[in-house]
């Protein structure tokens, strides 16, 4: 099959906009925009009149307690940005209470439980009193505006409600992955002040449980400060410890309150949740978005790139533990008022139809992945696709890393039959929200391309050493924008002077993204990878001074240096390299071992896919390692090593190499 829109130019195919969304029948709205001389028109309008771009978009998809009068304010030279400053609002109001008071039959939520058939949904009315109990229970707790609550959670509906319920009250939330383990959560719980953590007895993933609560137990263990943890019903498991009066059931605690609660009016500038992320040193950085700029910004981008219109039902396949499970589960598709799937279980249980079924079952409009989802799915072949019937779909999205055009094509003619718009979103924690993605009514795509700057955004290609932009097209070097835009991150939690380092400093007067990217002849955006120490395993970020830090942590380890590895399915892999102290045995148990003590450490999305106990690792004469020989020599290149002249000892080089062919 292939779509009728494709055409084929010398360089690569393209894909205009399907026939069908351009010119909807049935009485269906056109796209918001539906041609690239609108998109050029909203897109220069942004950038070059912003205040009334900004103005006229922020009072149209938010509702504020005290209209701003001031749209902008600092620079990226000086760190200081902010937006709406002197404008007050309240984001759970905003995300709730507007659709509850109009439409309170509206479905908010559809939870399409681990098991499937167990399908439910939560109106708009029921959410407006599942958040306000919590709300209030957070309130009797005594929290107040700019407390931090920790959520460690599984994908269940209450996972939103512990959200907008912080969000009522103004308390910052950390929503931490509830595949972390618990010293990643302890870490996390510490930085950020936490004195309430809100959990679930159990998870439940492709019908295993997961020990939500134990692992939370475990965490505390280190966290002394927490007072209270709310822990949620979910699998009614006998197993689970009580320790009250720390613990609290959630029903319980519910039941006592009243199911309404006013919302607390906040400053744009508040800041709304922190969300870790990896860096390229060893601790995670606890990245801070704000109340106003961030939900405007997730709110925008969810309408015009997934083309949100009344009626429509968006489905997100991320964790809310990510910022994608933020903006595009949670905070995106309430703001627009809009229904949002809340999936529980993986895409493979009980088998790879399950996605499928889903947007079948639930006549999905806009479907939202990840590369490694699609790479993995196609692999089980066609048929677990064509069998459901998938004509609800208009747009379809991909996140999270470069999406190769094999699979870019497949997801377009097998999941879209070739009658979507397929859109690749690049965007990162820190941006907030999606800032190069084609808009499914006007851009002409090309697979693997992420296309062109969303709204505000103005990008700019850099000379990776210079740091002067490059001009012009067909050209290369590091990502950077230009100019602040109001969902960006505002801060690091605690570590003002890490932000500026990491973003703001390394090249003055632009945000530095940390990726590699091209912009082709025809001004196309090519993301091409980072350009830091951070792994993309499946769309996860991961440091690899973090992965390194759980490795030395083993008493058996000398040193140790990760590199990401290609990998045809999760894009990269994690691939360690140990020396062991003197005198310790190497042997396979040992291997294992220590790919044990990263997954404890960290988590199970850290796990090295190869570990390999070497002598010596590549050094300077000043002993510094050089990862650049290590990743050349895991992605097959030994024979474009380069400039070798820093390294202590070449005569190591043909025995990595050997290591490293025979354990990948
Ligand atoms: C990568 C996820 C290519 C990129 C929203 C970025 C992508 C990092 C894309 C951010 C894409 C994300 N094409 N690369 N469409 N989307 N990335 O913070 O390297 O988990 O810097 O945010 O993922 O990952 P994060």
């Amino acid at each position: 099959m292939t779509s009728d829109n494709q055409e084929h130019t010398a360089q690569s195919a393209t894909y205009a906009p399907p026939e069908r969304l351009v010119n909807p029948e049935n009485g269906r709205q056109k796209p918001w925009v539906s041609s690239m001389a609108e998109y050029e028109a909203l897109y220069n309008e942004s950038i070059q009149q912003p205040d009334k771009f900004w103005t006229r978009t922020a009072n149209e998809l938010l509702t504020w307690d005290r209209p701003f009068t001031h749209v902008t304010h600092g620079s990226l030279k000086e760190g200081n940005m902010a937006w709406f400053p002197d404008g007050q609002l309240n984001v759970s109001y905003n995300c709730v209470d507007r659709w509850a008071i109009k439409d309170p039959n509206r479905v908010a939520f559809v939870y399409e439980a681990d098991e499937p058939g167990q399908a439910s949904s939560v109106t708009y009315g029921e959410l407006l009193a599942k958040v306000c109990g919590v709300a209030n229970v957070l309130h009797s707790f005594g929290l107040r505006k700019g407390d931090t609550v920790a959520i460690y959670m599984p994908m269940v509906p209450e996972a939103a409600v512990a959200m907008l319920a912080c969000a009522r009250l103004g308390l910052v939330h950390t929503v931490v992955f509830a595949g972390f383990s618990s010293a990643s959560l302890a870490e996390r719980v510490a930085d950020a002040r936490c004195r309430v953590v809100i959990t679930a007895d159990e998870g439940l993933r492709g019908s295993r449980p997961i020990r939500t609560k134990a692992i939370v137990d475990e965490a505390l263990k280190s966290c002394p400060e927490v007072e209270r943890v709310l822990v949620l019903r979910r699998t009614g498991s006998e197993q689970v410890e009580f320790n009250a009066p720390r613990d609290v059931w959630w029903h319980e605690a519910v039941a006592a309150q009243r199911p309404y609660c006013p919302p607390v009016p906040v400053n744009a500038e508040d800041p709304l949740f922190l969300l870790y992320t990896s860096g390229s040193t060893g601790k995670p950085k606890g990245v801070v978005h704000t109340s106003g700029g961030y939900l405007l910004g997730a709110a925008l981008t969810l309408k015009y790139v997934f083309d949100i219109h009344d009626g429509d039902v968006f489905c997100c396949t991320a964790d809310i533990g990510w910022i994608t499970g933020h903006s595009y589960v949670v905070y995106g598709p309430l703001a627009l008022g809009s229904t949002s799937v809340v999936f529980e279980s993986v895409p493979t249980y009980p088998d790879a139809s399950r996605y499928w079924k889903l947007v079948e079952d639930h006549k999905i409009t806009q479907f939202y992945t990840a590369p490694t989802a699609i790479r993995a799915l196609r692999r089980h072949g066609d048929d677990f696709v064509t069998k459901c019937d998938l004509s609800s779909l208009r747009v379809i999205g991909s996140v999270g890393e470069p999406i190769n055009p094999d699979a870019w094509t497949w997801y377009n003619e097998v999941v879209g039959g070739g009658r979507c718009a397929v859109v690749d979103t690049y965007w990162q924690t820190e941006t907030g929200s999606h800032v190069i993605t084609p808009l499914p009514g006007a851009t002409i795509a090309k697979p693997g391309s992420a296309t062109f700057p969303f709204f505000g955004i103005e990008l700019a290609i850099l000379d990776p050493t210079t740091g002067v932009e490059i001009e012009g097209n067909d050209v290369s070097g590091v990502l950077a924008i230009k100019r602040s835009w109001p969902s960006m991150a505002r801060t690091i939690a605690g570590d003002h002077k890490r932000f500026l380092e990491t973003y703001l400093s390394p090249y003055p007067g632009y945000y530095f993204a940390g990726d590699g990217a091209s912009r082709d002849a025809d001004g196309y955006y090519w993301i091409r990878g980072r350009v830091d120490d951070v792994i993309n395993v499946s769309g996860h970020r991961l440091s690899t001074a973090e992965v390194e830090s759980a490795l030395i942590g083993h008493h058996a380890v000398a040193e140790s240096a990760v590199v990401a590895a290609p990998d045809e399915l999760t894009g990269q892999s994690i691939c360690a390299f140990v020396t062991l102290k003197d005198g310790i045995e190497a042997n396979d148990k040992l291997k294992a071992e220590l790919v044990k003590e990263v997954r404890t450490r960290i988590g199970p999305i850290a796990t090295p896919k190869v570990l390999i106990l070497v002598d010596e690792l590549p050094k300077t004469r000043s002993g510094k390692i050089i990862r650049r020989i290590l990743r050349k020599v895991v992605a097959g290149e030994a024979d474009q090593l380069g400039d070798l002249s820093t390294l202590s000892d070449p005569s190591i080089l043909d025995i990595l190499v050997r290591e490293v062919s025979v354990a990948i």
